[in-house]
């Protein structure tokens, strides 16, 4: 995919308005710290875009990046972090649930898992949650950087028996290299294009 022009859009928090439904979307969701904002800014060459963090919770709001004036990626709010205070944590989930399961112009879901920690038990809620709304969901195993090139066929396979699925369907990606930054962007576009919901960028 060439990237030749990528606007933050907006911020959205519980009771904020979503931006107008305007081009077709698809969202980055995964557990707190595993890399959802840095695969995004990977994506679109952009180190700086979306905000990243050592320190898990970073991104607490869905935010909106308009792609080549076609397409956006959004940023969910990560899950499952048990340090950030209750009040906080509680709204992450109906705020992720709300716009997946209203969006009319979201095409599907990356979902991003940790390599060297396979599929948490909240991993395979979402991803069981995504099948019941007939939400498409491309798999990735992100942060590959970190393991040997065995470990990362292992831990494909481990994902994919996890999840019932082939390994080939599961995409290794890292941040820091760029692998799988190709692959990735060759699923999204097919899956915008098999997108009834909305129109191909
Ligand atoms: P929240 O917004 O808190 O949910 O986190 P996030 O999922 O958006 O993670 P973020 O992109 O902020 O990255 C978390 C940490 O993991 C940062 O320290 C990143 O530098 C690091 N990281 C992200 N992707 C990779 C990767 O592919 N390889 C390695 N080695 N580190 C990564
Ligand atoms: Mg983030």
């Amino acid at each position: 995919m060439k990237i030749t022009t990528v606007e933050f859009l907006k911020s959205v928090y519980p009771g904020d308005e979503y931006p107008l439904g305007r081009y077709p979307e698809v969202a980055f969701a995964g557990r707190s710290n595993v890399g959802k904002s840095s695969l995004i800014n990977t994506l679109v060459n952009r180190k700086g875009l979306a905000r990243t963090s050592a320190v898990p919770g970073k991104t607490q709001s869905i935010n909106f990046y308009l792609v080549n004036q076609s397409l956006c990626l959004v940023d969910l709010p990560g899950y499952g972090y048990a340090k950030v205070p209750q009040q906080v944590r509680r709204r992450w989930s109906p705020l992720i649930e709300e716009y997946c399961r209203n969006r009319k112009n979201l095409c599907g879901t990356v979902v991003i898992i940790d390599a060297r920690i396979g599929p948490t038990p909240l991993d395979l809620s979402l991803i069981a949650w995504l099948k019941t709304l007939s939400m498409p969901a491309i798999i990735t195993i992100t942060k590959v950087d970190k393991l040997s090139k065995n470990k990362i066929v292992k831990a494909l396979h481990q994902t994919a028996q996890t999840l019932a699925i082939s390994p080939e369907g599961i995409i290794p990606f890292s941040a820091h290299t760029g692998d799988g930054k190709k692959d990735l962007w060759q699923k999204i576009v097919h899956l915008l294009n098999i997108s009834k919901k909305c129109a191909p960028p």
